[in-house]
């Protein structure tokens, strides 16, 4: 432990906090982090969280799940303009002109969306329950699937239920090509290679197995390879060595690249939580009606995810 992340922990215990980091936080804040995982397991430790502070380090939805499931907490964010471009393809006063020309559409939201877009759903989904959700909709309703258009598209393939598709994606994961995935397949072969469901369909259709960050995890660990090709963002490589320190992870390349850095993410750091502990802030405040009205249909996708 270096001494800053010492005098975040110290900080932590002092005023009652609990870090909940994702997947794709740099190695620092994992190793102080209460707990690390995918949207699923965050939004469910989030909710369960007894603490006075949660300081979330991932993206600005995260944060905006953590308070909608948990008004009574400060929750904080090291950095407000962490956001997501899957959340920011989906714009609320759009979503809502689309219900207007279609009354009976069915809203299936990705979780990466704003607390407004919520707001305006039947029902959220994460990458690690998208398909046991699809299965809770009444057959007769058409679905709308916002606003990545890549995780919606391999719900359809999973389980057949077709649905219209918003056109938003994650410019990260898009960056993945056929081409690239070829090539390092060919440079190490016979290894499998694991994607994440918002890459491309020609990604998707090379990967052994696609699968949501946490998922991932027990899937390496469960098969019989040494080592695994990763299509994510870079930080899940160092939730994946430390959960698995005797596999080895190639990270995927891009096109460009072997470096799959989420901007958005990669805003946090140990310095900006370390300031936002101690001055607690920024923090994120929503508006009770927009959270009550967000909050229906995450809890109705908590509830669903349990049975
Ligand atoms: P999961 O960790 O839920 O698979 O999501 C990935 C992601 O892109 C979060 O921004
Ligand atoms: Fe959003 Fe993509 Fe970054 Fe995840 S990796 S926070 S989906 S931009």
């Amino acid at each position: 432990m270096s001494p800053l992340q010492e005098q975040i922990l110290a900080l932590k215990k002092q005023k009652n906090a609990v870090i909940l980091a994702h997947n794709y936080q740099v190695k620092e804040i994992q190793e102080i982090a209460d707990y690390v995982g995918d949207s699923l397991g965050l939004s469910y430790q989030a909710q369960a969280s007894q603490a006075d502070i949660i300081l979330f380090c991932g993206v600005h939805f995260m944060a905006e799940t953590a308070k909608i499931v948990n008004p009574g907490k400060k929750v904080l964010l090291p950095d407000m303009e962490a956001g997501c471009s899957l959340a920011d393809s989906c714009d609320a006063g759009e979503l809502a002109a689309y219900k207007a020309l279609h009354p009976n559409i069915y809203v299936m939201a990705y979780i990466n969306c704003t607390a407004e877009v919520k707001a305006l759903s039947d029902v959220i989904v994460t990458s690690g329950n998208a398909e046991r959700m699809v299965r809770h909709v009444p057959p007769d309703r058409e679905i709308l699937f916002v606003p990545d258009q890549n995780l919606g598209e391999w719900v359809t393939e999973r389980t057949g239920r077709k649905m219209r598709l918003w056109q938003g994606n994650c410019y990260v994961h898009i960056e993945f090509t056929h081409a690239s995935l070829t090539k390092i397949r060919s440079e190490h072969p016979n290894i499998p290679l694991v994607a994440h469901p918002e890459c491309t369909r020609a990604v998707r259709m090379l990967a052994d197995e696609v699968c949501s960050t946490e998922k991932m995890i027990s899937y390496c660990r469960d098969h019989p390879s040494h080592s695994f090709i990763i299509a994510t963002e870079s930080g899940m490589l160092n939730r994946l060595r430390k959960e698995l320190p005797d596999k080895e992870f190639i990270p995927g390349p891009t096109d460009r690249c072997a470096c799959a850095d989420c901007r958005y993410m990669k805003m946090n750091t140990l310095e900006k939580v370390y300031d936002a502990l101690r001055d607690e802030k920024p923090e994120l405040i929503m508006a009770p009606e927009l959270r009550e009205k967000a909050l229906v249909p995450l809890q109705r996708m908590l509830d669903w995810s349990r049975n």
